[in-house]
């Protein structure tokens, strides 16, 4: 999403406080959720239009989301003088670092949003997490997804999902402006578990549900091993795995693994899907590991924790298996009734990590204004 650490020179955060726009009459909320992938997006085909080297396949979540608010900054000079700032997340630590991005994504966005614009201007957005930053949960999926709805909406004088699907805007616009931010988004528009279809050109990508979010409801626990920020960025990620000799080999067992998950999903086969979960995500650090230059994401805690499930999954005391995305920290996929007994044998293994508990979830949503909203993320929806 809108990156964080530092605040930007120009804005002031206290500036565009979230009170700033507790003004129900032309705020539009949006509620988009993160996802995990299960088959990785890792390498661009065309880096300028994210266009995937790749069809991935994610889960969506259910509590690690960004919920983002817009309306028309009606006090700015100039059109493209939009306002963003954060929200507080309960960890209170996320800063402006760059408003660039976002805000030429904006541009973008406001030329493909062109046959529908109901108002024009600069736009005001307040945005906030329900998780920390850095923390193995990717920000600009939900980031992306939730400013692309929020913007869509203040812009056309939408305030629902339905309502944007009624003027000509449906989610498969919706998806394909959100990777144009970040790749991932587009896939958290939808709930369940979705693929992120390549095609043969960029501009065939689209992205689907294969199964909604009742057909297998499952667990991830995201174990904070390490809250540091991520040295090398997913963008520059993408970028440098080509240089991997492993990268080719990697594509060329893609689409048979995909369709190995796909069916693991359909007939509900954790430890098939797990397996596959697992392979993926230790093939995409192994091309991170040996691209030029080597790019590492996993940290020592990441390998003991390996190490630690595999010997518990041995002596048959669990049933999760991990993935990773890139950085140092594993979400275990489990059901979800066994997930608090699995979290308590992490706390006893791991007395330092945090446990973020998520679930499959329903893609975006353009939450009502209830009055009491102040644009804090509740947790679930
Ligand atoms: C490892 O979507 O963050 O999480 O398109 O450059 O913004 P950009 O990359 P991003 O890449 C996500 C990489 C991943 C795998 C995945 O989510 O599929």
């Amino acid at each position: 999403m809108v990156e964080h650490r530092t605040a930007a020179p120009h804005i002031s955060e206290s500036h565009i406080s979230e009170s700033h726009v507790s003004e129900p009459l032309d705020a539009v909320i949006a509620f988009a959720p993160s996802n995990i992938a299960l088959i990785k997006y890792w390498g661009k085909s065309d880096p300028d239009q994210n266009w995937p080297a790749n069809d991935s396949l994610s889960m969506t979540l259910n509590r690690a989301a960004t919920r983002t608010i817009a309306r028309i900054n009606r006090a700015a000079n100039d059109s493209a003088d939009h306002q963003l700032g954060f929200g507080e997340t309960f960890t209170n630590n996320l800063r402006v670092r760059d408003m660039t991005k976002p805000k030429k994504f904006l541009e973008q966005l406001r030329v493909e949003l062109k046959p529908w614009l109901r108002h024009d201007g600069a736009l005001e957005i307040v945005t906030t997490n329900s998780f920390p930053s850095a923390c193995g949960i990717a920000s600009s999926a939900s980031g992306y997804a939730a400013l692309t709805v929020a913007a869509a909406g203040a812009w056309t004088g939408q305030t629902s999902i339905e309502g944007l699907a009624g003027i000509g805007i449906s989610k498969d616009k919706l998806a394909n402006w959100a990777r144009q931010g970040s790749g991932s988004a587009c896939r958290s528009m939808h709930g369940g578990f979705v693929r992120w279809v390549r095609g043969e050109t960029a501009g065939q990508q689209v992205c689907e549900q294969i199964f909604d979010e009742h057909h297998w409801p499952l667990a991830d626990l995201i174990v904070v091993l390490d809250s540091k920020q991520k040295q090398v960025s997913s963008t520059e990620g993408h970028s440098r795995a080509f240089s991997s000799p492993l990268m080719n080999i990697r594509l060329a067992g893609l689409e048979e693994r995909l369709k190995c998950a796909s069916a693991a999903i359909r007939n509900k086969d954790l430890e098939q899907l797990g397996q596959i979960i697992e392979a993926e995500a230790l093939e995409m650090h192994a091309v991170m590991m040996t691209a030029n230059p080597p790019t590492q994401y996993f940290s020592q805690g990441t390998v003991r924790f390996i190490a630690w499930l595999r010997q518990a999954r041995a002596t048959g005391s669990i049933a999760a298996w991990f993935t990773l995305d890139a950085g140092p920290n594993p979400h275990l996929i489990c059901r979800p009734e066994d997930s608090l007994q699995i979290a308590e044998k992490i706390r006893g293994a791991f007395p330092d990590a945090r446990i973020i508990m998520d679930s499959t979830g329903s893609g975006v949503s353009m939450p009502r204004w209830t009055g009491e909203d102040r644009g804090g993320v509740a947790h679930g929806h």
